[in-house]
């Protein structure tokens, strides 16, 4: 189309803009106006056989067209927003002042159900249930953890550091409660730990910047070997999974604080778009990290003598949304009273 009749048309084209009455429509019409193959571009391409000075003038005068309906555009897409974020309201308004209807009684989220479920079955197994702060020093969280100074994970992009602090953070992993346990109770000791933690990741389906952990330790004077860490970590996934028909595997990783360390592996298969853990998986899907607790862990917990222990770390969303076939973490941490309502326990 010649310059001037777009120029011509911009006036109408503005006033169509204006017309729309839904972001399907107004995406067509965008498309149709300053798309790839639309209007205003094509005649930015027709400008190639012009002369230098025409090329000058008529690229501005078609930026002018394109700005103008550009901004046409922006201003229609807000209006639409507006409209549908009021629309949205009007439906979901909450009458606070109304009776309050005695039918329901609301229920547990779903992972403070969890959280307590794993609580209960290791006091009856007579496990320590032991509780750390969240917010944590570094001797607590790395130092006492033989997590050498310039380790990775102590960096700002992991860590959430307090400001104003001299390494006071956020703790990044409830293994700080190991040390805690052994510095106050020594050992033997059997221990579980269930809590917040906090990393510096952005929040998409699989991560969150908070998230729980289930932690165990278990130590003694006598030997404890990496056996007994594969047989407590089998009653664990069968106990959470409510099922004896879990296949786990052991993957070599690395943790400061335990020797050997292992990354958990577990059997699942995909069924109707569900992950489900089963012996006949043909998959295996990373749980968490376990290992043999290092004897500097014992030494900065000031035990000394004969040490052995193990201890694994689980997060605990992971392991809800796996047995319950939640695929995003955000949905745990939205307040839709709807979903709410739907895994409420
Ligand atoms: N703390 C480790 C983590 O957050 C997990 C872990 C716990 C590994 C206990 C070994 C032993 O990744």
């Amino acid at each position: 189309m010649p310059l001037a009749e777009i120029e011509k048309n911009l006036e109408h084209w503005v006033h169509e803009v204006f017309a729309v009455t839904s972001f399907l429509e107004l995406e067509k019409l965008k498309a149709e106006l300053l798309g790839r193959a639309g209007v205003v571009t094509s005649a930015f391409k027709l400008m190639k056989d012009a002369s230098a000075i025409e090329k000058k003038s008529m690229g501005e005068r078609l930026n002018k067209v394109k700005s103008e309906l550009e901004n046409a555009f922006s201003l229609q897409r807000k209006k639409l927003e507006d409209y549908e974020i009021t629309e949205r309201l009007k439906g979901e308004t909450l009458d606070v002042t109304l009776p309050v209807s005695c039918d329901r009684f609301g229920g547990l989220h779903i992972i403070s159900y969890a959280m307590r479920r794993i609580r209960n079955h290791y006091l009856a197994r007579g496990f320590r249930v032991s509780d750390g702060p969240e917010i944590e020093t570094e001797f607590f969280n790395f130092d006492a953890l033989n997590t050498p100074r310039h380790h990775p994970a102590r960096q700002s992009q992991d860590t959430f550091y307090i400001e104003g602090t001299n390494g006071v953070l956020l703790r990044t992993q409830t293994s700080s409660v190991q040390i805690r346990t052994l510095q106050k109770h020594g050992i033997p000791v059997r221990m579980i730990s269930i809590g917040k933690t906090y990393r510096n990741d952005a929040l998409d389906a699989t991560h969150s910047p908070m998230f729980h952990q289930v932690e165990c330790l278990i130590a003694d004077r006598s030997p404890i070997s990496l056996g007994h860490l594969k047989s407590e970590l089998r009653k664990f996934l069968q106990f959470f999974f409510e099922t004896d028909d879990v296949s786990m595997r052991f993957r070599s990783s690395f943790f400061p604080f335990t020797e050997p360390s292992v990354e958990v592996d577990c059997r699942c298969m995909k069924k109707n778009g569900q992950l489900i853990i089963t012996e006949k998986g043909d998959k295996w899907l990373e749980l968490g990290g376990a290992g043999m607790v290092h004897p500097n862990v014992f030494r900065n917990s000031g035990i000394t003598g004969d040490a052995y222990g193990f201890a694994f770390g689980f997060g605990l969303e992971r392991l809800v949304m796996l047995k319950n076939g939640i695929t995003d973490i955000r949905n745990l941490f939205d307040t839709d009273q709807r979903w709410l309502q739907h895994y409420e326990c």
